[in-house]
């Protein structure tokens, strides 16, 4: 996912550009750029790697322009370097693009054919010569970018600027969010709300297939027809996030402890305080009780939710629930009930795969619910209903409270489901709540022992692979800590269900491999035990995620205990999604990583 800043502006852009960037460089950060109009002649700087590095060229060579667009990039086409660095240009435009153009190999043969040449190995520059094409046709910008949007298949969002055209900006999307800021005489463009908070709270998100002409005087909207549309204003509350670390060296250090505050935010959210009793913020457009199954569908950490949430549905509602990641569901055609209802999980609400999987079960006639982050995100807006997680930005790529407030959220779909259906009965929904509503409290005591899992984190930094168990709903929580550790720390880790480790994966046991064993006092503890057992019986090292006693009565000794407060089994996911982020987060900091922006990763992945 790369991150789109533009401003049609009335002083000198760059810098404000770079500013904007910086807000949106979790999305991508293997290189970045700036193009501006200086007295109406295009000119653009750009540097592989960090934003940092673009901000070094600029102050070497200063671009004044008080128009221009900028870009910071997650490579799909072409390797990470300055070559491939957007914007690009040709004699006649700047483009800048985030997402795929499929079809751009026979457009660049096209364009080749006709004897023009390419300077990189994107898709975007096939844009941006596209266009020009169609320029010396037309001679005119907006004509030109008419009659070249319908020949681009794929998902973008697009922002040019024209040589000679000092009052005009032109944005498009197709699957890939973009958003029109309206200033004070000027005008901007940006990836998401917080890109443009710096600049203006009044934005319009461009429909799917919209494109819009921007000038100082204000903006014009035209659907994938071409026709001119109206679109809405809208307040943002974007700025009002503040984006920084605090007292936290990084955004996920900042993120991991937020989360007592920000459970208890979304808590408060769905649940009468007064009362004790689940209470969704909207009304649901279905009947739970006329269910007879629900389909999930994620991505990454978003789908390990889904998993843990799957345990709590049939449970508490008896629901049968079918789960897949969302890159093989949409193309699964898995049949799916008449009636039946859909579950998408999104931190940003824009990974591509997961929304294509929301499109796939619309299209077979299903409700759509959705569990999302950001509630003007692309998945939000197709949703027949939303269910908010109050998270806040979530900057660092690892995903941390927006996953526990993704489970805290399902955590009360779950028992309002079960209350519904008539499988809960009001004393055991008011239990259910009464564990929810300790969950903050207890994840806040939990991060009061970080200096414990910082000793064993240093100790996992020095292996090379490492092993996570779990059973029952723990199961979808060793599979957390091993996507942690691997995606932050670059430690190969895998996760089992601990019944499963003597079907294969036993054989991998030895003194050099550390075996991660999460367990809470549920009803699966003792079975977890007897694996724990196994693992020590052939010299396994086993660091223990479970209550104060649990090593003691083990009866293993050499056990390395990470402490937990005693709590209710039923939501404590939740609260053990704390040390399995501390035992990552550490790793990667003994190793020195660049722990809020992973190598290869982006933050939200909008393209397949
Ligand atoms: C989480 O730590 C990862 N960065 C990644 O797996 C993420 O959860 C996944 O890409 C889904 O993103 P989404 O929640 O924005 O859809």
């Amino acid at each position: 996912m790369c991150g789109i800043v533009g401003i049609l502006g009335t002083t000198p852009v760059a810098s404000l550009i770079v500013d904007g960037l910086k807000r949106l460089e979790y999305r991508g950060y293997d290189s970045a750029g700036v193009a501006t109009l200086e007295r109406g002649r295009l000119d653009r700087r750009r540097a592989e790697g960090k934003l940092r590095n673009l901000e070094a060229r600029l102050r070497e060579q200063p671009l004044d322009g008080l128009i221009g667009i900028g870009h910071t990039r997650w490579a799909t086409h072409g390797r990470p370097s300055e070559r491939n660095a957007h914007p690009h240009a040709t004699d006649k435009l700047a483009v800048v693009h985030n997402g795929i153009i499929e079809n751009f190999r026979e457009l660049r043969e096209s364009l080749q054919a006709d004897g023009l040449r390419f300077e990189s190995e994107t898709d975007t520059e096939v844009v941006a010569q596209y266009v020009t094409r169609e320029m010396r046709r037309t001679n005119d910008p907006v004509a030109a970018v008419a009659a070249s949007l319908a020949q681009f298949r794929g998902a973008f969002a697009l922002a040019f600027l024209f040589d000679g055209e000092e009052d005009l900006m032109i944005g498009a999307r197709r699957g890939a969010p973009l958003a029109v800021g309206w200033g004070e005489g000027e005008m901007y463009l940006g990836s998401d709300a917080l890109a443009l908070a710096p600049f203006t709270d009044t934005i319009t998100y461009l429909e799917d297939g919209d494109w819009v002409v921007l000038r100082h005087g204000g903006a014009e909207f035209r659907d994938q027809n071409n026709a001119v549309v109206q679109r809405p204003k809208q307040k943002t509350s974007a700025g009002a996030f503040l984006v920084d670390k605090g007292a936290h060296r990084h955004f996920m250090a900042k993120e991991i402890h937020e989360q007592p505050e920000v459970v208890g935010r979304t808590l408060a959210h769905y649940i009468d305080m007064a009362t004790g009793r689940v209470r969704l913020p909207f009304e649901v457009p279905f009947d739970w009780s006329d269910l007879d199954r629900l389909t999930v569908s994620a991505c990454g950490t978003a789908y390990i939710a889904g998993l843990v949430a799957k345990y709590w549905f049939e449970r508490f509602a008896r629901l049968p629930v079918e789960i897949d990641v969302a890159s093989e569901f949409r193309y699964r055609e898995a049949p799916l009930p008449r009636k039946g209802l859909a579950l998408f999980i999104s931190q940003s609400g824009e990974t591509a795969d997961t929304l294509a999987g929301l499109r796939y079960a619309k299209e077979n006639g299903q409700k759509i619910l959705s569990v999302v982050n950001v509630p003007t995100s692309s998945i939000a807006r197709e949703s027949d209903v939303v269910a908010p997680t109050l998270a806040g930005p979530e900057i660092g790529v690892a995903s941390t409270k927006a996953f526990t407030c993704q489970l805290t959220v399902l955590a009360c779909l779950a028992v309002a489901a079960g209350l519904a259906r008539g499988t809960l009965s009001e004393s055991e929904g008011l239990r259910l709540v009464t564990e929810l509503i300790a969950v903050p409290g207890l994840m806040a005591e939990t991060l009061k022992h970080e200096h414990e899992v910082e000793q064993v984190a240093r100790d996992l930094s020095k292996v090379s692979d490492v092993l996570y168990l779990g059973r029952g709903s723990s199961f979808p929580m060793a599979l957390e800590g091993a996507l942690k550790l691997k995606e932050i720390s670059y430690i190969h880790a895998e996760a089992y269900a601990a019944g499963e480790l003597k079907h294969g994966p036993i054989a991998l046991i030895d003194e050099t491999m550390p075996v991660i064993v999460i367990a809470p006092r549920d009803a699966l503890y003792e079975k977890t035990v007897s694996n724990m057992q196994e693992v020590a019986a052939r010299g396994g090292r086993i660091v223990l995620i479970s209550d104060a006693h649990a090593a003691a009565e083990s009866g293993l000794d050499g056990l390395e205990n990470v402490v937990m407060p005693p709590m209710g089994a039923d939501f404590a996911p939740i609260v053990y999604a704390v040390p399995i982020q501390l035992l990552a987060y550490w790793a990667a900091v003994a190793l020195g990583k660049d722990v809020d922006q992973p190598r290869n990763l982006a933050k939200s992945v909008t393209v397949e």
